[in-house]
């Protein structure tokens, strides 16, 4: 979509879309239509329930030169932040494409009693609906012309167009990013699979992103035997993906970000149930997060030290499968028994973060997996469950999670939680058994392979990674959850 600035025009025409905030309050550019028109924008509201809260909006048709004229509201002016702006960006998008539109004009006008100049607010609204208009169809043959994205043009009205440009061309490179993802967590399993989801990779190193790819032969050699033993009932290698964007100080330790990538998860011997199968395409989100995070830093050339490492398998159940029962020794030498094969994400993980962390010695590891069903079951699909041992650290990711709308809720971990993972022969098992707390245990495991001194976050996006609905910025389907999370997290903490 073609995003432009420009100043205020002497009369609007075509679509345009204005603001309105809470009771009714018409912003400068309302009243003036509304005169113009002869009151015509009051007569509407009196006739309807918008108020100008946040969130609503009424469209008026064919006045006058104006074809669409649509009621933004904004609700209270002291409340309207980068995030109301964004979803106020997300909504024209919306509504454009569903009344077929190719072009609207956004009127952002001065929000008295609001800290943000109108360049901030038109470049996040401009954010918000590039984010919107995304729509995974590249497999639709037939596709009438009204189920396609329409919106093509998208123009900022505002006071000083050159500088909201500025702010908006800084924003700008999240949005590719975010659309990476988003493609790769929507491909099917028979596309995207570890070597095809490694290749896609590699296409990072043209922004100057070091990409490196372990087979199984090299992880065999390192002793990810634990990691290897999810992939070897599949067809498909197992790959481990290392990417560096090292462009902070020399002596800064870099931050390390890990992702689950099972690119497709049967379960594997412990098969899962035929109903909703499917949905473990997905079951690469942290990965496909991770990857566009890291492609995200390299395109805005962010100032800092970041390494990104995903485990790519596939979990399926053949003659040369993982059994139940069976045990594994992992890079760290520690043991697992591995009870239940579709416990896999933790198994992946826990050689991946290990190899991080011996290679590459980083001050903090952030991981995102969808690991647990259960944590969809603790906290729906608002809220990603954040697992973690620094209270600092938890603190900042949240921050950066609200900031961008990508919300966090801390989860506990405890020694009692832990023993719940001891097992009888080997250092521990892969599940406790019961399926009570069993995100945490989940996040427990994972800490065993946590080294001193290293600040570490789990964040198990299994309710966010995919969106059934659609929200404000996300259409339904891949989300893209933790791409613009942890790009809000470095910018704020580790770029000077
Ligand atoms: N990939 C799943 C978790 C998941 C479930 C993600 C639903 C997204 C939506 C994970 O590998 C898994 O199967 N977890 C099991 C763990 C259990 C065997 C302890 C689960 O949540 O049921
Ligand atoms: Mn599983
Ligand atoms: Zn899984």
């Amino acid at each position: 979509m073609k995003v432009e600035f420009s100043a205020f025009p002497k009369a609007f025409s075509g679509n345009v879309a204005v603001f309105v905030a809470a009771d009714k309050q018409l912003l400068a550019s309302a009243q003036a239509i509304d005169k113009e028109l002869g009151g015509v924008i009051g007569r509407a509201i009196s006739a309807s329930r918008f108020t100008g809260a946040k969130g609503q909006s009424l469209t008026l048709l064919g006045q006058a030169g104006i074809s669409r004229l649509t009621l933004l509201g904004i609700g209270k002016p002291g409340e309207f932040d980068a995030r109301s702006a964004e979803a106020i960006g997300g909504l024209v998008a919306a509504e454009a494409n569903a009344a077929g539109q190719k072009a609207v004009a956004v009127v952002v006008d001065v929000i008295k009693g609001n800290r943000s100049t109108p360049s901030e607010i038109a470049s996040r609204v401009a954010l918000g609906a590039q984010l919107r208009n995304y729509r995974f169809d590249k497999y639709k043959t037939k596709e009438k012309p009204e189920q396609k994205i329409s919106l093509a043009q998208l123009r900022l009205v505002v006071a000083a167009p050159a500088e909201a440009r500025r702010v908006y061309d800084r924003l700008a490179p999240t949005i590719d990013s975010v659309f990476f993802t988003r493609d790769l967590v929507s491909e099917p399993a028979n596309v995207l699979f570890p070597v095809e989801f490694a290749r896609r990779a590699r296409e990072l190193s043209k922004l100057g992103v070091k990409v490196g790819i372990l087979g199984e032969a090299e992880m065999k050699k390192l002793g990810m035997n634990v990691l290897l033993g999810v992939g070897q009932g599949s067809e498909r290698e197992s790959q481990l993906l290392v990417m560096r964007w090292m462009n902070g100080p020399k002596s800064q330790k870099p931050i390390a970000l890990i992702g689950k990538g099972v690119c497709f998860d049967t379960g594997g011997i412990s098969i899962k149930p035929a109903g909703g199968m499917e949905d473990m395409k997905w079951d690469m989100g942290g990965a496909g997060a991770v990857t566009g995070a890291m492609r995200l830093l390299a395109a805005r050339k962010a100032k800092a030290n970041v390494i990104g490492v995903c485990a790519l398998v596939e979990n399926m159940p053949d003659g040369n499968a993982q059994r139940p029962g069976d045990v594994v020794k992992s890079m760290s030498g520690q043991t697992v028994e591995v009870i239940n094969t579709d416990a896999e994400g933790r198994l992946i993980l826990c050689d991946a973060m290990w190899y991080a962390q011996e290679k590459f010695k980083p001050q903090a590891m952030v991981e995102l997996s969808t690991l647990t069903g259960a944590i969809i079951v603790a906290l729906g699909h608002e809220r990603a469950g954040l697992f973690c041992n620094n209270t600092a650290l938890s603190d900042k990711l949240r921050a950066a999670g609200s900031a961008v709308g990508e919300k966090l809720w801390r989860m506990p971990l405890g020694s009692k939680y832990d023993k719940l993972i001891d097992s009888e022969i080997a250092d521990m098992k892969n599940v406790s058994g019961g399926r009570e707390g069993s995100s945490i245990t989940a996040a427990q495991f994972l800490q065993r392979f946590v080294q001193e001194d290293v600040a570490w976050a789990h964040i198990d996006i299994a309710g966010v990674a995919w969106s059934t609905k659609g929200d404000t910025t996300t259409p339904k389907g891949a989300t893209a959850f933790g791409v613009r999370l942890l790009d809000a997290w470095i910018a704020e903490n580790y770029e000077s």
